[in-house]
């Protein structure tokens, strides 16, 4: 079976087709950096219309290099929401065209889904697993029981994990988008020369909160500002990224603690994060649980993911696959 993935939800044109779940055959993703960098983020109304620039070409592209033809096709997936609908809408009713003058059937997948089901494209877990959704959007933390059976945990009560990342960065004029820039700037600096504070929240929540961290960054860029101080852009950024790290962990190790599931999966933009990644593992190690990270390319926004998604949820719940005109866009929707 081929899937043909379509994901516009932010500032990535992607698409990807996929063979029986697991093949991937090509997975083209192009991105906005150049676009959106002069203004320090993502401007919706710029979003939408470089992906209406590009996503003929990346569709074809996708398809060209996976060798297939449009009308190989079996299935299209593609992003419905959450995400920026100026951006959203070039996706869906480009794959709403193809699908009605095709007759090939479509799936709607959200995208925090496309995220929690990455890793299918390497790994066969078994169910049920805890999936940490680190992203520009969302810090959310879930119970996944199945395909398309998921229990949110707990979320973040104010900035995403990616979001706080990203301010930062411009906080230290690094530009756009700031997570890998932070996350690079961080290998040569002291995560231990300052002390951010980390919001543990009430006894036993899962829940988090990034804007505390946020403030207390900029007061100390402030304070740089007026010489009280002369800490590096080096040891701000390992210092800031050790105290989400911190609390991503922690929280888990909470999660593990509350529901007995040992095996995790971090995913989202943000685990494509080196410290991130080296501070779960060890922790897997010396905690006895087996954690999974998708590839860096299959953590920050792809069409792979959307393809993966849309494959297993449809071979679980047939009736997902819809008529295209049934579908719309939706800035906020959850799973
Ligand atoms: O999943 P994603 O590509 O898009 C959303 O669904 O939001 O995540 C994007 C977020 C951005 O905030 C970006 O700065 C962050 O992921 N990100 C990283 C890294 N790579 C991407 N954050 C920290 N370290 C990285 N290496
Ligand atoms: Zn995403």
């Amino acid at each position: 079976m081929l899937v043909l993935g379509i994901e516009t939800s932010c500032d990535e044109t992607a698409a990807a087709v996929l063979k029986d779940g697991k093949d991937l055959l090509s997975n083209i993703i192009s991105d906005q950096i150049e676009v959106h960098s002069k203004y320090g983020g993502v401007v919706p109304e710029l979003a939408g219309r470089a992906h209406i620039e590009q996503i003929h070409k990346v569709i074809q592209q996708a398809l060209e290099q996976a060798d297939v033809e449009l009308s190989d096709i079996d299935l299209i997936a593609v992003t419905r929401g959450p995400g920026l609908i100026p951006s959203l809408l070039v996706g869906l009713n480009m794959a709403k065209g193809i699908s009605y003058s095709s007759g090939i059937p479509m799936i709607a997948v959200n995208h925090l889904e496309g995220h929690l089901l990455a890793i299918f494209l390497q790994e066969n877990l078994t169910f049920p697993y805890l999936a940490l959704g680190v992203s520009g959007g969302h810090t959310d933390l879930y119970r996944v029981s199945d395909f398309g059976d998921y229990k949110l945990l707990g979320r973040s009560r104010d900035d995403a994990a990616g979001e706080a990342f990203d301010k930062v960065a411009k906080m230290l004029g690094l530009g756009y988008p700031g997570g890998p820039l932070i996350d690079k700037m961080a290998q040569k600096g002291n995560p231990e020369a300052i002390a951010f504070p980390r919001a543990w929240l009430e006894k036993g929540s899962l829940d988090f909160s990034f804007s505390g961290l946020k403030t207390s960054v900029r007061n100390l860029i402030e304070k740089r500002r007026r010489e009280l101080n002369n800490f590096s852009d080096e040891d701000i950024s390992a210092s800031f990224q050790s105290a989400v790290v911190e609390v991503l962990v922690k929280k888990l190790l909470r999660a593990i603690e509350q529901t007995g599931l040992e095996r995790i999966v971090v995913t989202g933009g943000v685990a494509a994060n080196s410290g991130l990644r080296t501070g779960m593992k060890d922790a897997a190690i010396q905690n006895n649980f087996q954690v999974y990270f998708p590839k860096p390319i299959f953590c920050t926004d792809n069409a792979a993911m959307i393809a993966c998604a849309g494959y297993h949820c449809a071979k679980k719940e047939p009736s997902r696959v819809t008529s295209p005109l049934d579908i719309d866009a939706k800035a906020s929707l959850p799973l």
